[in-house]
């Protein structure tokens, strides 16, 4: 049975972010204990050792990725592999001084990096996080698809846009809605958002996608690097030009967003 790659091998050629969270790690990382959450394939690791890390702890959960964390830790002394879901299982006894948490997807909503995060701040309340925020946008459009049939998507639908060409004609420009900062407690989202329309007509979804602070003062590319978005369908209603609407977001984070027109 091939082990399957997948995502990871992406991963390791976003080249924006690669460079982005090696400089962040090797700023912060020389002599301290570092906890990678969601190592993946290793190379949040691999970058902490080699940049003077005094223990790197790789946390994953996807067993297909611990053969290459296996070859790591043969490689370098420093290295724990520890195969487990970091929400959950066990955390080693030594507390963190650096925590990479790279589970980044569009409003975090593929992996639980905030609690996975919230969880590793109450065992070490000062620790550095990389990356420090992620700021949250939405965007009024009108979903598309090009098979030529009359489909209606159910409001409260949601598709997942990955690198693709526009499935969406925007209706507005986008907004931010909340920001993340991970140095702190990560609250859930109660947000309304002002939203004027660029153009008459119908509005049938939102478009949801975010932008990684790796350290403060730095956001990494979206074009080039992971460009994943999210499509929420809501509820068609139709917007005039210049007449502003209200987008009310609601968001326990790793759960789906709620987002409605008010
Ligand atoms: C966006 S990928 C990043 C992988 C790696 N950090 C990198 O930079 O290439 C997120 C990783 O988190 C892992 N993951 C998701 N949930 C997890 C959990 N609860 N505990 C441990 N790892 C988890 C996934 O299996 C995936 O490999």
């Amino acid at each position: 049975m091939p082990v399957d790659l997948g995502f990871h091998w992406s991963m390791l050629n976003d080249y924006d972010r690669n460079a982005a969270y090696r400089a962040a790690i090797r700023r912060t990382v020389p002599d301290r204990v570092v906890y990678d959450l969601g190592a993946g394939v290793g190379p949040m690791s691999y970058y902490a050792l080699t940049a003077g890390a005094r223990r790197v702890y790789g946390f994953e959960i996807d067993r297909d990725a611990l053969p290459y964390l296996r070859r790591l830790a043969a490689e370098f002394s420093a290295f724990t592999v520890c195969h487990a879901d970091v929400v959950r299982a066990a955390l080693p006894r030594d507390a963190p001084d650096v925590v990479i948490c790279e589970m980044w997807s569009a409003w975090l909503t593929d992996w639980p990096m905030v609690k996975a995060l919230a969880r590793v701040r109450k065992r070490a309340p000062h620790a550095h996080i990389i990356p420090a925020r992620g700021h949250h946008l939405v965007q009024l459009v009108r979903a598309r698809h090009r098979a030529g049939v009359p489909l209606r998507v159910t409001p409260g639908t949601e598709a997942p846009v990955i690198n693709e060409s526009p499935a969406t004609l925007d209706v507005s420009l986008p907004a931010l809605a909340c920001v993340s900062d991970f140095r702190s407690e990560v609250g859930p989202v109660d947000a309304t958002v002002t939203l004027t329309p660029l153009v008459t007509g119908l509005v049938d979804a939102v478009r949801l996608f975010s932008y990684e602070e790796v350290w403060p003062g730095y956001l990494l590319p979206r074009a080039g690097t992971r460009g994943d978005e999210l499509l929420r369908w809501i509820t068609p209603t139709r917007v005039r030009e210049g007449r502003r609407v209200r987008l009310r977001v609601q968001y326990a984070w790793g759960k789906a967003p709620l987002v409605w027109l008010e």
